[in-house]
């Protein structure tokens, strides 16, 4: 199997859309009066939620009407969240079909089926003429792309000049061994997570300025903190992203907590600009 059919069979589940609407409701929620809100628990598959992504959109002075690319959009949480509070109209891709197809759906129930649309593609050849965009952004996705600076180059090449390109990424922090399964990978096949460093040589190689870097290390350690304490108190909530995740969610999350704790990987932000 090519790495790509691998990627996107990691994050497959069959019948998402369904479980996701069936979630809501359990949760008290009515699937025909969804709000972009409602979805935030399930949609925003990253350490830290829509909180990261507020985190990281704080940094980011897209005007109103911005056209944004979402690089491994997944579900579509980010786009939707950007499209209703910034005003930016965003274009996802994502190599999982299932993601791309209840992107769309999701999008169309809260009202913002014109303001985001999506794509299955990769992000190694992105649908799009040169100059086409006034910013990009990644979340929780370079750690399944070997070939970053191709990546990079892509983004680079869509991107008006000037355009900044977020980046929100589990990077490697030290050595050890790793375990799996993890929420991006089942098995060294499709892990390519790699060090702050890597990144910024891969960015600069391709056209990009540094702007920023942070570590989001404590903010993920208190986030996982918080759930763990939740959990304990009320149990698994209806709405979560071990939907999205499957059977094997628990030991995913485990695996990744146990990691990020011995040090071994952090949640990073870097901003870049495109020269
Ligand atoms: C952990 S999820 C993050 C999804 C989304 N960015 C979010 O934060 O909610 C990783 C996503 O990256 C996508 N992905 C992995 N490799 C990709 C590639 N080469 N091109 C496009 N999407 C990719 C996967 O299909 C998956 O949807």
């Amino acid at each position: 199997m090519d790495r790509d059919r691998e990627i996107a069979q990691h994050y497959a589940h069959g019948t998402l859309e369904a479980a996701i609407l069936g979630a809501l409701a359990a949760s008290g929620e009515d699937p025909d009066k969804l709000t972009v809100a409602d979805l935030a628990p399930v949609d925003e598959f990253h350490i830290g939620g829509r909180q990261a992504t507020m985190d990281l959109a704080a940094q980011l002075d897209l005007p109103r009407g911005a056209r944004v690319l979402d690089v491994g959009c997944g579900l579509g949480g980010p786009s939707r969240y950007f499209a209703q509070d910034r005003g930016w109209r965003v274009d996802g891709i994502d190599l999982t079909p299932e993601y791309v197809e209840v992107a769309e759906r999701l999008s169309r129930r809260v009202g913002l089926g014109e303001a985001v649309s999506y794509r299955q593609a990769s992000a190694l050849a992105l649908p799009f003429a040169n100059r086409t965009f006034d910013g990009a952004y990644m979340l929780h996705v370079g750690m399944n792309i070997a070939d970053k600076k191709t990546a990079f180059a892509e983004v680079h090449r869509v991107l008006k000049p000037g355009g900044t390109f977020a980046i929100y990424d589990v990077m490697r922090e030290s050595d050890g061994a790793f375990a799996y399964p993890v929420p991006w990978s089942s098995a060294p096949e499709t892990n390519f997570i790699a060090t702050a460093e890597l990144y910024r040589q891969e960015l600069r190689a391709a056209g990009f300025g540094i702007e920023k870097e942070r570590s989001r290390r404590d903010f993920a350690l208190e986030f996982f903190t918080r759930m763990r304490q939740r959990m304990a108190a009320s149990g698994p909530p209806a709405l979560g992203l071990q939907i999205v995740m499957g059977a094997t969610a628990p030991q995913k999350v485990a695996n990744m907590i146990g990691m990020l704790e011995r040090g071994l990987f952090a949640p990073t932000e870097i901003i870049a600009r495109a020269m």
